[in-house]
């Protein structure tokens, strides 16, 4: 084994995947891919339904172990495990809400921040980021749907990571909710790494994006530069117009 660079060294600051690999039996997920977060950074990946996003996402988690490849934080390795990851400074939220439904707002939040070893203070500061303090007191299950992702999204801030890991957030928002979840996200100081199927926000809100199809990357750099790649207009701009 390399020995790992120091954490000084900025090319290697943040979460970097190297060559990843993921096989489901004969069905290859994921193909050679790379991407670095640097600290503070937006990052996104793109691509259509089963271009391996989510599973990407699982890797980052440990949900799912590469079959090839390697990770690194801050330029030492990382074998993520899920329960491992808030020691580490990474939250997460999933497709979805998945909130428990016999707490409130604020208790949901809460459970959350003792998870982190955070201060129940916070749990009020991440409400009041993600724009849900008047529901604080209401149960999840009354909320419309976009609240309770803002919700969703206020449990992960509240443990103050520094990586926040986001499967498509959009699903299931109306466009003037995704403009508005867009605002937050670009308002987070946190590095971001969001998995996404909905191009709008990912060309709104990204540093760089990442493009996946079919488990292969076929391109990689700033929102500009994706928007005018042939390969990305064919693979998916094209297929969506
Ligand atoms: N646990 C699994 N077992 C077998 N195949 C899987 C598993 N998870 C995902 N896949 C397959 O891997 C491919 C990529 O899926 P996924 O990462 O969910 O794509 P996306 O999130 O981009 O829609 C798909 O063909 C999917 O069916
Ligand atoms: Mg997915």
């Amino acid at each position: 084994m390399t020995r790992p660079a120091p954490a000084t060294d900025p090319d290697s600051d943040g979460l970097s995947l190297h060559r990843i690999g993921v096989r489901f039996g004969g069905l290859v997920a994921l193909d050679d891919v790379s991407l670095r977060v640097p600290p503070g950074r937006t990052v996104g990946v793109i691509g259509p339904n089963g271009a391996g996003k989510t599973t990407l996402f699982n890797v980052v988690c440990g949900f799912v172990t590469p079959t090839t490849g390697t990770i690194t934080l801050d330029g030492r390795a990382l074998r993520p495990r899920p329960h491992r990851l808030a020691r580490l400074g990474i939250a997460r939220t999933l497709q979805g809400v998945g909130l428990f439904g016999g707490l409130t707002v604020l208790e949901n939040v809460m459970v959350g921040a003792e998870h982190a070893g955070r201060r129940p203070e916070s749990a009020w500061e991440a409400l009041e980021r993600c724009g849900v303090t008047p529901q604080a007191h209401a149960l999840p299950g009354g909320l419309p749907y976009a609240v309770r992702k803002r919700v969703a999204l206020a449990r992960a801030l509240v443990a103050q990571p520094r990586l926040l890991l986001l499967d498509e957030p959009a699903g299931g928002l109306g466009a003037d909710e995704i403009a508005e979840l867009g605002e937050l996200i670009t308002g987070l100081p946190c590095a971001v790494l969001l998995v996404e199927h909905h191009m709008d926000l990912v060309m709104a809100v990204c540093d760089e994006i990442l493009v996946l199809d079919f488990g292969k990357p076929v391109a990689h750099g700033t929102p500009a530069e994706i928007r005018t790649d042939q390969a990305v207009v064919d693979a998916y701009l094209g297929a969506a117009a």
